[in-house]
C-alpha cells in the first residue's frame, strides 16, 4: 500500500509531493502502528537516550506539523524547523529538485518557515513518545542581526525542546555560511553558554556544520565549540558542490546537492572531525544515508546518531525498518553488544 501511494506522489513535483505527505501523516497518523525497537539498538546523545540512532533529518517537518505520526514511523529522534523568528515564504518556486538518476535533490527553499509562534502552537500538540525531538533554529532572511535572531529562538524553545540545533550551514540564506567563522561563532556560542548556565535543566546544544570547508576551518570551529561548551556537531548539511558523477538533468540548478551523492564527502569531514575531537564531542552523521551500510559506516567513524532525508523520498518509510534490520545484524556480526559500543571503532 504504501509503495502505490508512494509512487503516486512521486508523480507530484518535489514540494508537492512533500506538501502530500506532510498531510498524509498528519491526518493519517493513528493508521501508522507503532513498532518497538531490539534493545541492541539503544543508543546515547550525551544525556539523551534514543531508543534506536535513526533520526529524520532537519528540513522534512519545518513547522512541527506532524511529529506524532513521524514518531510512529520508527525513527529514534526528529529534527524539527528550520524555525525563522518571524514567517517568510523564502526563494519563489520550482526550488527543489529530483536529480532521479543521481538518487539526489537540489534544494534552495531559503528556510520557509510559518515563524516561531505556529511552530510552538502545533510543537506544543505533540503526544509523549518514545522518541527525542529536537528543534533546529536559523535567522531571518531579512534580519538585521542574525546572532539576535539565534539567541531569541534559542530562549523562546529551550524548555521544550530535547535539544537544539543552531543552524549555520544553510547555503540558501546569504552570509548563513558567515556565521562558522571563529569571530561571529564565538560571540554566538558565549551568550548561547551564558542562557545555558542560568538553566537547571541542561539540554544538548549542537552546531550544524556544511560539508564544504577546509579541515583548517573546521578545527577553528572545534576549538570553539570546546572554548564555549557547545555538545557537539551535526555533520553536515547540504553541499554546494556538484560531484562530475551526476547525471540528473537538474544538475545546473543553484541550491544545496543532497542524497548519496553527498555520502562520502560528508564521511570525509565526519572522520576528521571525529579524530580532532576523539569522543568528547558528540557527532551526528547525516548525508547520503540510504541503507544500514551507510548508518553503520557513520557510526563507525564516530557518529553516535544519524539522521536522513532525500533517501526516504526515494524510498519510503518502509526504509526504517529495513535499514534497522540490516544495522543489527552488522552490530552483532561484529560482536556489540550495542551502539555505543561500536561508536567510532574504525578511528580508535
Ligand atoms: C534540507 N536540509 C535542511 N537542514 C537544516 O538544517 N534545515 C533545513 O531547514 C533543511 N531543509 C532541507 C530541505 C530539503 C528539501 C532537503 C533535501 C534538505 C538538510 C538536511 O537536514 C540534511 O542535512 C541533508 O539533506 C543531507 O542528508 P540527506 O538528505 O542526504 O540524507
Amino acid at each position: 500500500m504504501e509503495k502505490f501511494i508512494l509512487n503516486f506522489i512521486k508523480t507530484f513535483q518535489p514540494e508537492t509531493a512533500h506538501y502530500l505527505t506532510i498531510q498524509l501523516l498528519k491526518n493519517f497518523y493513528f493508521l501508522i502502528k507503532n513498532v518497538d525497537d531490539d534493545p541492541i539498538l539503544l543508543s546515547r546523545l550525551g544525556n539523551l537516550e534514543l531508543r534506536n540512532p535513526i533520526g529524520l533529518a532537519a528540513g522534512f517537518d519545518k513547522n512541527a506539523e506532524a511529529i506524532s505520526a513521524i514518531q510512529r514511523l520508527g525513527f529514534g529522534f526528529i529534527e524539527c524547523g528550520t524555525v525563522t523568528p518571524n514567517p517568510q515564504y523564502g526563494n519563489s518556486k520550482p526550488r527543489v529538485f529530483r536529480l532521479q538518476e543521481d538518487r539526489a535533490l537540489i534544494n534552495r527553499l531559503g528556510f520557509n518557515s510559518k515563524g516561531l509562534e505556529r511552530f510552538k502552537t502545533n510543537f506544543n500538540k505533540k503526544n509523549n513518545s518514545n522518541s527525542k525531538v529536537g528543534i533546529n533554529i536559523g535567522p531571518n532572511k531579512l534580519s538585521n542581526n542574525f546572532i539576535d535572531d539565534y539567541i531569541f529562538l534559542f530562549k523562546s524553545i529551550y524548555d521544550q525542546s530535547d535539544y537544539i540545533t543552531i543552524n549555520l550551514s544553510s547555503p540558501n540564506t546569504q552570509g548563513l555560511r558567515d556565521m562558522q567563522k571563529i569571530e561571529s561563532l564565538d560571540i554566538l556560542t558565549r551568550e548561547l553558554k551564558v542562557i545555558k548556565d542560568e538553566k537547571k535543566a541542561k539540554k544538548n546544544v549542537f552546531i550544524k556544520i556544511d560539508p564544504d570547508s577546509s579541515d583548517k576551518d573546521y578545527d577553528n570551529i572545534i576549538n570553539i565549540v570546546y572554548k564555549n561548551n557547545i555538545n557537539g556537531l551535526i555533520v553536515a548539511n547540504t553541499s554546494k558542490g556538484r560531484p562530475q558523477t551526476l547525471r540528473g538533468k537538474f544538475l545546473p540548478q543553484n541550491g544545496g546537492l543532497s542524497g548519496l551523492p553527498i555520502r562520502d564527502l560528508s564521511n570525509k569531514v565526519l572522520s576528521h572531525i571525529s579524530r580532532q575531537t576523539k569522543g568528547e564531542k558528540i557527532l551526528i552523521g547525516v548525508g547520503g544515508i540510504s541503507n544500514g551500510n551507510d548508518i553503520y559506516e557513520k557510526i563507525k567513524l564516530g557518529a553516535s546518531a544519524v539522521q536522513l532525508y532525500t533517501a526516504l523520498t526515494y524510498d519510503g518509510s518502509s526504509l526504517i525498518q529495513s535499514m534497522k534490520k540490516d544495522l543489527i545484524k552488522f552490530l552483532k556480526d561484529d560482536g556489540f553488544k550495542n551502539v555505543q559500543e561500536a561508536v567510532a571503532c574504525k578511528i580508535n
